[in-house]
């Protein structure tokens, strides 16, 4: 929310704007967003990715050239900048730009000029750049690999993108509006999602962040269509590690027994009384490691009782 706030209070400005976070946090849909608020959106809006074009032909890419400028080059050529003039343009994953790109960049940032490449003339630019890296340039710039003048400049107005694990609130947020997406997307009603398969979802790590939370939850609507979302129908990562995680639960709980130990059940709310005592159940039996006459007498309810009781679980 704070990035989407920052990005609107820049988008008019004509300021350089770095966007710095992991792969698939929204970087580009930020960029969009400056560039759909600038001003500028009637003007040309180039998107670069400088990781995808290969080293020896970025610069011309980016700054064009003049005939005969390289052994390829049999014509001149404009470049993006040129191409972008009077609008935005966005450069992804700049941290894989060459030093030599990197020194032509700095110079269009400070001056407004530009040079092709094997030409001497000089052309005004006016273009908003946006940049956007997932490598942390603070630390590429230790490393020797990216230009620290450039970096400054870059800098001016930097926007980080927390990791989707930084940013728990968000992640249920976004479950939900993916399910609305894709319910209406796919045509497949969905009634909803479990409990647990939620949980799930909030507690995995998301290394690939916003677009793998997407993907997930598309995925899901397909296959749980008709029915409510449950952690099965989760990839197998995120569904294993809840399985996992649930296992060292349920195993402390029997350690526990064995150690003569009390142990602690996390109840979260809103619960029904029905979930609690449910959840209560369950953890007794793995508290007596499935001993139903043990869990009934320390639940204080009879055997047949319990039985009843799992039986109805077993039915849900
Ligand atoms: N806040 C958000 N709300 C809705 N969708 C989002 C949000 N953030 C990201 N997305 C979606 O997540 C996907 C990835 O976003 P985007 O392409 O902007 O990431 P990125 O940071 O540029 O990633 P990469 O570094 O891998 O290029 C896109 O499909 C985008 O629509
Ligand atoms: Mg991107």
């Amino acid at each position: 929310r704070r990035s989407i706030e920052l990005a609107l209070n820049v988008a008019d400005t004509g300021t350089t704007v770095l966007i710095q976070g992991e792969s698939g946090t929204g970087k580009e849909l930020l960029a969009n967003l400056i560039h759909f608020n600038s001003g500028r959106e009637d003007k040309p809006y180039i998107k670069i990715n400088c990781g995808a074009i290969p080293e020896t032909l970025l610069e011309s890419e980016l700054f064009g050239h003049e005939k005969g400028s390289f052994t390829d080059a049999r014509s001149q050529r404009i470049g993006r900048f040129e191409e972008a003039d009077g609008g935005t343009l966005f450069l992804d994953e700049i941290g894989e730009m060459s030093m030599q790109a990197q020194v032509r960049l700095l110079r269009v940032l400070q001056d407004g000029e530009i040079t092709r490449v094997g030409g001497t003339a000089v052309i005004k630019s006016d273009v908003r750049v946006i940049a956007a890296s997932n490598v942390d340039l603070d630390q590429a710039v230790d490393d020797g690999t990216f230009r620290k003048d450039l970096y400054y400049r870059l800098s001016v107005f930097p926007i980080n993108l927390p990791p989707l694990r930084e940013r728990l609130e968000d992640i249920h947020l976004l479950v939900f509006h993916f399910l609305d997406r894709y319910k209406e997307k796919t045509g497949r009603f969905v009634s909803g999602i479990s409990k647990e398969a939620l949980r799930a979802l909030v507690n995995y790590g998301w290394p690939g962040n916003v677009r793998e939370l997407e993907n997930a939850i598309e995925r899901a609507v397909i296959i749980a269509s008709g029915r409510q979302i449950e952690l099965d129908d989760l990839p197998q990562a995120i569904s294993k590690s809840a399985f996992e995680a649930n296992a060292l639960v349920r195993q402390e709980r029997a350690r526990a027994a064995g150690e003569g130990r009390s142990v602690g059940i996390e109840i979260e709310l809103p619960s029904t009384m029905d979930e609690i005592e449910r959840h209560v159940i369950e953890a007794t039996l793995d508290y007596v490691d499935g001993d139903k006459t043990r869990a009934s007498r320390l639940l204080n309810i009879a055997r047949k009782t319990l039985y009843r009781k799992l039986e109805q679980f077993e039915a849900k």
